[in-house]
């Protein structure tokens, strides 16, 4: 078995509706500059950071948009199509050829089995046929790496739509929040809010590959809730960029600017906020927040669906059809509803656990209400502390909410550090893997 000193990892992720590829190397940054964060200085000394030379994703939303969901079945056929055209397209990107890969990475679970044996089965074939160590990934840690991707000059993700085959570059979208990425060794514990279709969880990650599982969620994933609330509002799929959407005109049409008081003014971030007057919902509709006194960090979204469901039924009652301001209405009280219980309750994991930051990462992660909030609430929690003591709010890009393989290939990275790497038939497939 080979094992080049070089870090050059083949990463692959087909766990749910997403081929995808990405290339990672690893980069040495003793000649970088210090970075200056928010807070502190840091002295860089000889570390090994993770780069993203290419990250390439097959995103099959246009075949789920028909059936409004993943069938299952359709998708691993699709991820059959798509995965060495990905693979390729991976590597053609990051300018390398399949002989300058030193380490296979893939995602091992949770998922749909039947998607993620093609990425497993395409992963384990390339690390036995070129005698290259694997790293099973867990689905969860991926998305919490991909808020520490490191500096990613040549990072882009290209999308490529199954229906249509067109491939189009995604653009970050604009957002006041500076993305703020590792670029040196991070400071633990930090604690990490996922949030996605299929999961929704606060973990304290208190070291490379060491987690605590505070809490999760115990039915609907807060992803899982946003699509099923476009569904009953009849908006599409992906549910949550058409909710966001919804509830952001809903806000633009019926907003009040909100008041400063004399600490938001000393606080330089939120005066740049306040410049763009954040929107602050006036919905009459309000919903419940569902476990958010427990006194755990689990999460609860079925009660705040079945609540919208009612809320439909009662404003549809007599034949009545929805108007669009309805729908905009539902949709802001509902994102109200989401990012407070979520914000809340990693508010107090903070105040408890006391991190040196805080990720947020996951599909849901693109949601612009939900990192102003969670901003805000860090913005506020940082004003009791000495300068030292002040934690960070650390984001994915834009790119790499969703599920991609970059992320997939920058845990690997991490792993290879500890010299945890596997054989291909030393490793294992499963769909409820937990961290
Ligand atoms: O991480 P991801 O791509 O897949 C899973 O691992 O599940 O997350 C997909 C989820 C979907 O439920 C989608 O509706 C949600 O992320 N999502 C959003 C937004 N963009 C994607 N939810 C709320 N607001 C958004 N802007
Ligand atoms: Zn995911």
């Amino acid at each position: 078995m080979k094992n080049k000193s070089d870090i050059r990892i083949l990463a692959i992720e087909t766990s749910c509706d997403e081929t995808a590829a990405a290339v990672i190397c690893g980069t040495n940054n003793t000649n970088r500059k210090s970075q200056i964060t928010n807070h502190k200085q840091i002295q860089i000394s000889n570390i090994q950071v993770p780069n993203v030379l290419s990250n390439i994703v097959a995103s099959q939303v246009d075949l789920h948009a028909k059936t409004g969901g993943v069938v299952p079945e359709v998708a691993s056929r699709a991820h059959m199509e798509a995965m060495i055209p990905v693979i390729n397209e991976a590597l053609d990107s990051a300018d390398c050829k399949l002989s300058d890969i030193t380490y296979i990475a893939v995602t091992a679970g949770p998922g749909l089995i039947g998607s993620l044996l093609v990425g497993f089965n395409t992963a384990k074939a390339l690390a036995y046929s070129l005698d290259l160590p694997i790293i099973p990934v867990n689905h969860i840690e991926g998305h919490i790496y991909s808020a520490l991707s490191g500096e990613n000059p040549k990072s882009e993700t290209l999308i490529r739509q199954l229906a249509d085959k067109q491939i189009r570059n995604s653009k970050s979208q604009k957002s006041n929040l500076t993305i703020k990425q590792f670029n040196n060794e991070p400071e633990f514990p930090i604690l990490a809010l996922t949030v996605s279709g299929g999961h929704s969880s606060l973990t304290l990650v208190k070291d490379h590959g060491v987690y605590e599982n505070l809490g999760s969620t115990l039915d609907d994933a807060a992803g899982e809730a946003f699509d099923k609330v476009a569904k009953l509002l009849d908006l599409g799929y992906p549910g949550g960029p058409a909710v966001s959407r919804h509830a952001a005109a809903w806000r633009e049409k019926n907003s009040k600017p909100e008041t400063l008081n004399s600490k938001q003014i000393i606080n330089p971030k939120l005066e740049i906020r306040n410049n763009r007057a954040m929107k602050q919902s006036s919905n009459e509709i309000v919903f419940p927040r569902p476990i958010l006194n427990d006194g755990t960090y689990n999460f609860s979204f079925s009660g705040l669906k079945t609540a919208v469901l009612t809320e439909v039924k009662k404003l549809t009652a007599n034949n009545l059809q929805l108007t669009v301001s309805q729908k905009e209405e539902i949709c802001a009280a509902f994102e109200d509803a989401t990012v407070d219980v979520l914000t809340t309750k990693t508010m107090r994991a903070v105040s408890r656990f006391k991190p040196r930051g805080v990720i947020l990462a996951g599909g849901v992660a693109a949601n612009k209400r939900l990192k102003e909030e969670l901003n805000r609430k860090v913005d506020e929690y940082n004003e009791k502390l000495n300068k030292k003591d002040k934690i960070d709010l650390y984001l994915p890009p834009h790119d790499m909410t969703g599920d991609n393989a970059a992320m997939i290939g920058i845990a690997a990275f991490y792993h290879i550090l500890k010299g945890d790497v596997k054989r291909w038939d030393e490793i294992k497939i499963d769909s409820n893997l937990k961290l």
